[in-house]
């Protein structure tokens, strides 16, 4: 009896157990597994979610920046570069002695020469003899002389071929801008006063006008950069 008794309380404890400890027990751990394992692994993926998105946000902020600052400098370079024109322009001064006219530069040499000399002295200065483009210019050019009466040469002879008055640049003269008076023999040059423009044997001293052209010089600095 006893025996059996005991038997059947072992059995009993030994059925508890495996009722209560074991087989009970094992789903639940399994259960606790994996909820922690299911919570660590929503951490993770929320760390990297987290992650990703704070590089995704910190490379479009680089980008914007980026941009944002290449717009910036940009900007400054065409400041600069505007900078930079102006002042070749402002650098673009007529020499010491010249005048200064709307896009050229006058020199009256204070002494007379034969036009060919003339023509030679103006090339040494890296200018030319002067060219007129028009009525207007011939007056600006016109109240750089002082003196009445004084001849100037200028840029304009005759051609010896096609009896025509003719630019040192090769453009040939329209009547309507100049009125040339005087001699038109071989070896005519034409010269301009206060008043007139006179045309002299090339051989005859006169005083002479040379210029430079102002023109915004567009070389490597201004257009590489
Ligand atoms: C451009 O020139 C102006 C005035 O001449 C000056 O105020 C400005 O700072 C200059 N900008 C640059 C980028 O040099
Ligand atoms: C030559 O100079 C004259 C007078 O200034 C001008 O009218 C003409 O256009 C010029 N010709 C050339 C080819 O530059
Ligand atoms: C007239 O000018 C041309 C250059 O345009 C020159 O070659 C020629 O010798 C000049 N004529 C005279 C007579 O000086």
């Amino acid at each position: 009896m006893d025996g059996q008794v005991v038997y059947a309380d072992l059995n009993l404890s030994r059925g508890s157990c495996l009722a209560s400890s074991s087989a009970p027990s094992l789903p639940q751990d399994v259960c606790q597994g994996s909820s922690w394992h299911q919570f660590a692994l929503k951490l993770g993926c929320s760390a990297v979610i987290l992650l990703t998105l704070t590089v995704i946000g910190l490379s479009v902020s680089v980008i914007f920046l980026r941009r944002n600052s290449s717009v910036e400098e940009n900007r400054v370079d065409v400041q600069e570069n505007r900078n930079e024109t102006t002042e070749k322009l402002n650098l673009l001064k007529c020499p010491e002695g010249w005048h200064l006219l709307p896009e050229k530069c006058l020199f009256l040499s204070p002494i007379p020469n034969t036009w060919k000399d003339s023509l030679t002295d103006c090339s040494t200065k890296e200018s030319s003899l002067l060219l007129i483009q028009d009525q207007e210019e011939l007056k600006l050019i016109r109240k750089q002389i002082n003196e009445k009466g004084m001849l100037f040469w200028i840029g304009l002879n005759l051609t010896l071929s096609e009896k025509k008055w003719k630019w040192i640049n090769g453009s040939f003269s329209n009547s309507n801008v100049l009125q040339i008076t005087g001699y038109t023999k071989e070896r005519s040059c034409v010269s301009i006063s206060q008043t007139g423009i006179i045309s002299e044997d090339c051989d005859t001293e006169n005083r002479w006008i040379c210029q430079k052209e102002l023109k915004p010089v567009r070389n490597k600095v201004c257009s590489d950069s």
